[in-house]
């Protein structure tokens, strides 16, 4: 059986002001679609596996945000954590969990803050590797394109002479530095990681205990209670104990028998303000709007978004971002967005 773990437990902050601790991005229509990021990720996967099979990883603080969104699932199907702590651990516990219900199972574990254009190609993807994942012991992850030396990315080098749809991983590399990402992008074999995997319950708990042993003991002590009513004062004791790292550093830069798909479908992480403007529709100045009615004069370049409809009326601006929510106004230059996370650190007595 197929399922699928959505992590909605990061807090988006280079999305300020529009993203919050209390309410972050995968929480927002951040592209003006009618949908927030986390809705589209569930349908885009509940269009291959059924709703009760998909399973969501937050922080206490989003439960009643995340039923509100989805009222299509059961407070069951979320598991709350206590305090962030990456990816490596919620990922083993919902595979424990849903090892402890189905222990053939095969699961998809996905970010819910992404951008993907053409679904079907999405679920043709997903369908090769559920197939792949059903009969080997491999860990699949998905690989993109690379258009540029990213250094936030995981890069993924895949065997130069395969000819198979799914390519056996020489060397995963979470984060390299700038020069080694240009390296590998010169070398032309290497694909981004796009941080959605499928592997089924038992590959992944059991790299778990070769590669994350002391983990992997903390959380296995909740077999008994997995699914229970003890289950959350199980997780809130243990769970503060567990390493904050990621699956990538955790395990896939260790395992051997990681695996890779290239993408067909476009793909986008969605890390940043400049991010959101290249992915949107953009006028013939190059300005992208969400919500918002404009009227530009001498204006190109610009991210314009209004956490409601207004009428945003601009002269004068160039590559900056415009950003409106009910307490704060944002004006910015787009080519530092990178700065807007330590922008928070300096002014976060202010709100
Ligand atoms: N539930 C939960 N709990 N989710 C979390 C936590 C946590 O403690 N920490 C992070 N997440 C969620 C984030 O909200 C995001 O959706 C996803 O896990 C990945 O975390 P990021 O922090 O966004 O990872 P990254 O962008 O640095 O790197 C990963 O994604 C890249 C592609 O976007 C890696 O997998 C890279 O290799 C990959 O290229
Ligand atoms: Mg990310």
């Amino acid at each position: 059986d197929y399922y699928a773990v959505i992590m909605a437990g990061g807090i988006g902050s280079r999305f300020w002001p529009v993203s919050r601790a209390g309410f972050p991005k995968q929480f927002h229509d951040m592209l003006g679609t009618g949908q927030t990021l986390l809705q589209k990720t569930f349908s885009r996967l509940n269009a291959i596996i059924p709703s009760e099979n998909i399973v969501i990883l937050t922080n206490d603080r989003y439960l009643d945000i995340t039923l509100e969104q989805l009222p299509e699932i059961n407070q069951s199907q979320v598991i709350l954590e206590p305090a962030m702590r990456n990816t490596a651990p919620c990922i083993l516990m919902a595979a424990l969990k849903i090892k402890k219900q189905n222990p053939n199972a095969v699961m998809l574990v996905a970010p819910s803050d992404h951008w993907i254009e053409d679904e079907a190609a999405f679920a043709n993807d997903v369908e090769v590797c559920f197939t792949a994942a059903q009969n080997n012991d491999m860990l699949v992850t998905l690989g993109i394109q690379p258009t540029f030396p990213n250094t936030g990315y995981g890069y993924i080098e895949n065997e130069k002479n395969s000819t198979s749809e799914i390519k056996k991983v020489k060397q995963f590399r979470e984060k390299p530095n700038y020069e080694t990402a240009k390296q590998f992008i010169a070398e032309g074999n290497f694909v981004w990681n796009a941080g959605i995997f499928i592997w089924s319950v038992k590959s992944i708990t059991a790299s778990f205990e070769t590669y994350m042993p002391t983990m992997t003991a903390l959380f296995e002590e909740g077999n008994s209670v997995f699914n229970t009513s003890e289950e959350k004062e199980f997780i809130d004791k243990q769970y503060g104990l567990a390493e904050n790292i990621s699956i990538d550093y955790g395990i896939l830069e260790k395992a051997n028998n990681v695996f890779v798909k290239k993408a067909t479908f476009d793909w986008n992480d969605l890390g940043t303000w400049g991010a959101l403007h290249d992915k949107l529709e953009k006028d013939e100045d190059n300005n992208a709007t969400v919500r918002a009615t404009t009227h530009l004069v001498d204006a190109s370049d610009n991210m314009i978004y209004t956490a409601s409809e207004k009428l945003v009326v601009i002269d004068g601006i160039t590559d900056y971002i415009v950003v409106d929510t009910d307490d704060v106004l944002l004006l910015f230059p787009k080519k530092k967005e990178q700065k807007i996370k330590e922008l928070l650190t300096e002014i976060s007595h202010k709100f």
